[in-house]
């Protein structure tokens, strides 16, 4: 996506007041933008732990999933889980930069040509993008994904939303298509994180979550 794209595309797909300030925050955050790279040729990249991962797959269903994405794999910790646990599952994953792990694609995963190479969507995206490109990566993930994607995000993207997030989100609550998957151990640096899934209908949501699960994760 181009600088000038970007603009247009968070006013089209969470139409709201969008301040300059806030469009220039998440255009910094391309990769076409010097500041992308913290030192030439190398991104920032926290990882995920095992401990996040296995609270995500306690509460869904994977018989139906054969093709999963992790379009930010940074380590590749999501696929490391996923190959060890669940092998049936083919598991493709890409990163702008190839120096934290090995992925299968160095590309953008916010340029829609990142996914429609592949001729048709995957079962599930789930991944962990920064945090700071959270309001692109959610809508273009959304377009290409089959059942629903999994986003590691901080709780403050929710509990603190901006109103055109809040109206985004909304319409998909409203409909019984998201799911929120909370107490995960602490992130690497300390913060509260929770698995916003976003489901592509309601009832593939019903489908997808475990029944009669005790925990404190909620379709809200
Ligand atoms: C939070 S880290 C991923 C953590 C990963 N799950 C792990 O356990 O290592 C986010 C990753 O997104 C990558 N990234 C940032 N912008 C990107 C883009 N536009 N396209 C593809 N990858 C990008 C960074 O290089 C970084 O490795």
């Amino acid at each position: 996506m181009k600088k000038e794209e970007v603009e247009n595309f968070l006013r089209k797909e969470m139409p709201g007041d969008w301040k300059k300030k806030h469009i220039t925050e998440l255009s910094m955050c391309m990769p076409y933008e010097a500041k992308f790279y913290r030192t030439p040729g190398l991104t920032e990249c926290v990882h995920n732990t095992f401990g996040e991962i296995e609270r995500l797959f306690d509460v869904i269903h994977t018989e139906n999933l054969n093709d999963i994405c992790d379009p930010f794999s940074g380590t590749g910790t999501i696929s490391e889980y996923i190959k060890e646990k669940m092998s049936c599952i083919n598991i493709v994953t890409n990163d702008i930069c190839d120096k934290h792990g090995n992925p299968d694609f160095t590309e953008n995963a916010l340029d829609n040509s990142f996914y429609e190479q592949f001729g048709q969507p995957f079962d599930a995206i789930i991944t962990s993008p920064w945090f700071s490109v959270l309001d692109i990566a959610i809508p273009i993930m959304l377009k290409h994904v089959k059942y629903f994607i999994a986003v590691h995000v901080p709780a403050y993207y929710i509990t603190n939303a901006h109103d055109h997030r809040i109206r985004y989100l909304k319409r998909f609550i409203k409909n019984k298509q998201i799911y929120i998957v909370g107490n995960l151990p602490h992130a690497v640096i300390g913060w509260r994180c929770v698995w916003l899934i976003i489901f592509k209908d309601r009832h593939i949501g019903k489908m997808t979550i475990k029944k009669n699960l005790k925990g404190i994760d909620y379709f809200v």
